[in-house]
């Protein structure tokens, strides 16, 4: 199943709750939450306060990207304040085993998430703790890049590394996708597909009946 699962960071913080309204009415799948902390990433965004605000005004799981130090810190804050999937990073977490068993007794799916200049072979021996793998196609840390074609190449490999494990293990993509990109993202394998820029910047009902639309048309294929 490919799903969608919007960038709040994109949104205009002002009108938040307006926002996602507006991507709820058109049918988002989730919500994409990128928790930056200005030590793992050069940014910092928000934090716990904003997720509990925001779980009050959706329905949709919340799909949380932590890019922050020592992850495990916070997991189960993250957990209570309404997290459907917590993603940390391979790079941020010296302890991925507990990390993934930690976000499970919470209750949350795990995710584990690698940025651009990370191997995707050093996933291979976490594929049996993960229900999903984060390719970042972007450098973290902002929102608004542009997509790095040489990652496309580590979508495939990864969906080719579980497909020898016999997986179906969700692949997300996060970075500068675009109506332009989007098949090619598909057709490499990711099936989980944040879009910052692409839904929140213009018209969002329209942004979202699209990529859904194309998802739709491309599962019929
Ligand atoms: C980058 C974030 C992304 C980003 C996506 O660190 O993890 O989720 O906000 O935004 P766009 O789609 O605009 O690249
Ligand atoms: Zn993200």
């Amino acid at each position: 199943m490919i799903l969608l699962s919007p960038s709040i960071l994109a949104a205009d913080f002002a009108c938040l709750g307006d926002y996602m309204r507006q991507a709820d009415a058109a049918g988002t799948d989730l919500f994409h939450v990128d928790v930056m902390d200005g030590m793992f990433v050069p940014n910092i965004s928000f934090g716990i306060p904003i997720m509990e605000s925001v779980q009050k005004i959706t329905h949709t799981p919340l799909d949380v990207h932590l890019m922050i130090v020592q992850p495990r810190r916070y997991i189960r804050e993250f957990a209570r304040a309404g997290a459907s999937i917590i993603t940390i990073h391979y790079e941020a977490c010296e302890d991925l085993n507990a990390a993934a068993a930690l976000i499970h007794e919470c209750g949350c799916k795990a995710g584990l998430s690698i940025k651009p200049g990370t191997d995707t072979s050093v996933l291979e021996q976490y594929l049996d703790e993960y229900d999903m793998f984060l390719i970042m196609t972007v450098e973290p840390g902002f929102g608004g890049q542009k997509y790095m074609n040489k990652c496309t190449r580590k979508i495939s490999d990864l969906r080719k590394m579980l497909d020898e494990h016999g997986l179906d293990t969700d692949i997300e993509v996060d970075g500068g996708i675009t109506r332009e990109n989007i098949g090619m993202v598909l057709e490499a394998g990711a099936n989980v597909i944040v879009t910052g820029s692409a839904v929140f910047k213009g018209d969002i009902q329209d942004n979202v009946r699209y990529f859904k639309n194309y998802f739709a048309e491309y599962e019929n294929k």
